[in-house]
C-alpha cells in the first residue's frame, strides 16, 4: 500500500486531508511558522569566545560553544553585526556590508560556523543594520567627495541647515544633532544616531535594491532570517520632520516579499519602539510585513509592575498590544544589548522604576533608561530573577535571551553607554573567564563580586543542581512542552488578587496556565474552572496537582512566587 501512495502523490494528499477532516483536527498552517515556539539568544561574536587568544572573541570559539547552546535549549542565535566596522557603536556603524570583520575570523569561518549550528539544529538570525552605514562606508566617502558620485544620493542632504537640526536624536544627552555639516559635500547629512552613522536614502531605488542584494547574499550564506535594525528610522523621510516624519510603510512589505520569495520561511523580526496603534502599519494588515517585533512597549510596563507591584498598567499594555495577524508574533525579552527604554512612561512611573532599579545617574542613560543587566538590577535576588524570567517564557510570544542572563551575569559601569552590558561571557571561574587566553581581553572581565567570574560561571553553575544555568535549562524545556503558548488563544483570568497575573492558553482543546505574584507578599488566588476538562491543575514547575473544588481552584503563591499549569493532564 505504501508504494501505491509513493506513486500516486495526489491520492495520498487526498487521504491526509480528508482524515484530517474525518478527526477534526485541520492542520493549522501557523505550525509551520517556527519562530511561534523558538528561544532565541541574543549574543556578539566578539564577546563570547575567543579561540586564538587575540584577546577577541570570534566565530571559531563561538562554533566551539555550539554544543552549550544546544543543551541549553536554545532554538535560534541572534548574532549582533559582525561586519567590517569602526566599532564607534560596536558595530552598529557598517563599513562592509558583504563580509566578516577580519577581527572574528575569515567568511570560511563564518561558513563553518553556519554549518556547525545547522548540525545543531540551531538556526541564526543576523542582525542587519540598514538605517544607516559608518561615514567609513566606501559609499559615504564617494558620496561627500563628488556631488556627481552615483553615491551621491545614497545619503539624505540639505543644502540649508533644517530648522529642525537639533530634533529627533535616537541617543539623546549624549547626540546633540540629526543634521551635521560636512566640510567635504559643502552640505548638510541627516543621522538620526551618532553623527558618524549617516542614514541611507531609501526613496533612492538603488538604495532599495542595494538593500535587497544584501538581504539576498546573506540569505544565501544560510542565516534563517534578520533583526532589522532601527525599522522605523530606515523607513522614514525625515525631511518631513525629524520628530514626526511621515513613514514609508510599503517599503517593509517589499522587504517581505523579497525575503520570502527568496526563502519561504525566513523571519524578518523587527526592532520598532512604537505605540500599540502603529503596529498594524508594522506587521501588515494581512500579516505582510514585520513577522515578528520586539514588545517594547509591554517591556516598559513590565519593569514598571516590577519596580512598583502595580499590575495593571502592564496587563493593559498586553490587551493592547494583543490584536495582531495570526501569522505574526512578538518577541519578549527582560534585557538585551541596548538600555531598558522607558521613555513611554509617565515621569512617575519612570521614576519608579529608576529608584528600585537604577537609582544613581551612572545606571541612567539617553534621560529615559536604565544600562544595567537584570541580576545587578535585582540586587541579585534569585527570587525575583526567576520570576522576571518566568513571566517572559510564559508571555505570549518568542522569548529572547542575552547571553550570560543564564547566569546571572552583572554589569560594568566605568564602561561607556551601553557598553556596560556588553562584557566577555564568563565561561570558568580561570584566568579571564574562560574567555580568552590572552593577557589582556579586548574588554574587562566581571571581576567583582558578587558578579564576579570566580563564582559566576558555566562551569561552576553547571555542577551546581541548584544553579541559575540549571533552572534556566529547566524553564527552556518546560517552555518548549507548551506549544500553547506560541500558537493559541490566550486571555488574562480573574484569580482575586491585584497583584497576581494569570494567563491562560487553549489550543486544540489543551491548555496551560500561569501565574506570577509580583507581590513580596504571599498570596492566595482562586482560579476559576472554566470548562468541563478543568478538573485537576498539573504544575509543570512544582511538585504539586490541585483538584477543582466549588468551581475553581485555590492556589497558594509566595511571595514573588509563580506556577505553570497543565490543565486537565500531566502531559500534553
Ligand atoms: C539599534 C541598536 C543599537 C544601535 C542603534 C544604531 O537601536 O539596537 O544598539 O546603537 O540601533 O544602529
Amino acid at each position: 500500500m505504501k508504494k501505491f501512495y509513493r506513486y500516486c502523490p495526489l491520492l495520498s494528499l487526498l487521504v491526509f486531508v480528508s482524515s484530517a477532516f474525518a478527526q477534526n483536527t485541520a492542520p493549522d498552517i501557523n505550525e509551520e511558522l517556527w519562530y511561534k515556539n523558538s528561544i532565541i539568544y541574543s549574543l556578539e561574536v566578539g564577546t563570547f569566545k575567543d579561540s586564538d587568544g587575540n584577546g577577541t572573541g570570534d566565530f571559531e570559539g563561538l562554533t566551539g560553544q555550539l554544543d552549550y547552546l544546544k543543551s541549553l535549549g536554545i532554538d535560534a542565535i541572534w548574532l549582533a553585526p559582525f561586519h567590517t566596522s569602526p566599532k564607534l557603536d560596536d558595530g552598529y556603524d557598517v563599513a562592509n556590508y558583504y563580509d566578516v570583520d577580519p577581527q572574528y575570523g575569515s567568511p570560511g569561518d563564518f561558513a563553518e560556523f553556519m554549518y556547525q549550528a545547522s548540525k545543531h539544529g540551531i538556526r541564526v538570525i543576523m542582525d542587519l543594520v540598514l538605517n544607516h552605514t559608518s561615514d567609513q562606508h566606501p559609499w559615504f566617502q564617494q558620496a561627500r567627495a563628488d556631488k556627481n558620485s552615483r553615491y551621491r544620493n545614497w545619503y539624505v542632504w540639505s543644502k540649508e541647515r533644517p530648522k529642525d537640526w537639533n530634533k529627533g536624536m535616537a541617543f539623546p544627552g549624549v547626540q546633540k544633532e540629526t543634521w551635521t555639516y560636512d566640510k567635504k559635500a559643502g552640505e548638510y547629512y541627516f543621522h538620526r544616531f551618532y553623527d558618524f552613522q549617516p542614514d541611507l536614502n531609501f526613496e533612492n531605488p538603488d538604495v532599495r535594491n542595494e538593500a535587497q542584494r544584501i538581504l539576498g547574499f546573506w540569505m544565501n550564506q544560510g542565516v534563517s532570517g534578520f533583526r532589522l535594525d532601527a525599522v522605523p528610522f530606515i523607513i522614514d523621510l525625515p525631511k518631513t520632520s525629524a520628530e514626526k516624519p511621515e513613514h514609508m510603510f510599503e517599503l517593509i512589505s517589499e522587504f517581505r516579499r523579497f525575503v520570502q520569495w527568496r526563502k519561504g520561511d525566513a523571519l524578518l523580526l523587527g526592532e520598532a519602539n512604537v505605540l500599540p496603534d502603529e503596529n498594524k502599519e508594522y506587521f501588515g494588515q494581512n500579516g505582510d510585513r514585520l513577522h515578528t517585533m520586539f514588545n517594547f512597549y509591554a517591556n516598559q510596563y513590565l519593569f514598571y509592575v516590577m519596580a512598583s507591584g502595580d499590575l495593571e498598567p502592564f496587563r493593559k499594555a498586553l490587551v493592547d498590544t494583543k490584536k495582531i495577524p495570526g501569522t505574526a508574533q512578538w518577541a519578549y525579552f527582560l534585557r538585551n544589548h541596548d538600555e531598558i527604554d522607558l521613555g513611554r512612561l509617565t515621569e512617575e512611573q519612570r521614576n519608579k522604576v529608576y529608584q528600585a532599579f537604577g537609582p544613581e545617574k551612572n545606571m541612567q542613560l539617553y534621560d529615559r533608561g536604565i544600562r544595567r543587566r537584570l541580576a545587578p538590577m535585582l540586587n541579585n535576588d534569585r527570587k525575583r530573577m526567576e520570576l522576571a524570567y518566568s513571566l517572559v517564557f510564559s508571555l505570549p510570544g518568542t522569548p529572547v535571551i542575552r547571553y550570560g542572563d543564564e547566569l546571572g551575569m552583572g554589569d560594568d559601569l566605568r564602561l561607556k553607554e551601553r557598553i556596560a552590558v556588553r562584557t566577555p561571557m564568563q565561561w570558568t571561574n580561570q584566568k579571564n573567564a574562560g574567555f580568552t587566553s590572552a593577557d589582556k581581553p579586548f574588554r574587562p572581565i566581571i571581576d567583582k563580586e558578587p558578579f564576579s567570574y570566580k563564582q559566576i560561571n558555566v562551569a561552576t553553575e553547571r555542577q551546581d543542581p541548584n544553579s541559575l544555568l540549571n533552572w534556566t535549562a529547566k524553564l527552556i524545556r518546560i517552555r518548549k512542552e507548551c506549544p500553547e503558548i506560541g500558537l493559541g488563544n490566550w486571555q488574562l483570568v480573574e484569580v482575586g488578587s491585584p497583584e497576581v497575573l494569570a494567563i491562560r492558553y487553549n489550543y486544540q482543546g489543551k491548555s496551560v496556565m500561569m501565574v506570577h505574584n509580583f507581590s513580596k507578599d504571599p498570596k492566595q488566588i482562586r482560579i476559576p474552572a472554566q470548562a468541563e476538562g478543568d478538573k485537576e491543575l498539573f504544575s509543570l514547575t512544582r511538585n504539586n496537582k490541585l483538584t477543582s473544588a466549588n468551581g475553581g481552584f485555590t492556589v497558594d503563591l509566595e511571595g514573588y512566587g509563580y506556577n505553570w499549569f497543565r490543565v486537565g493532564s500531566a502531559i500534553r
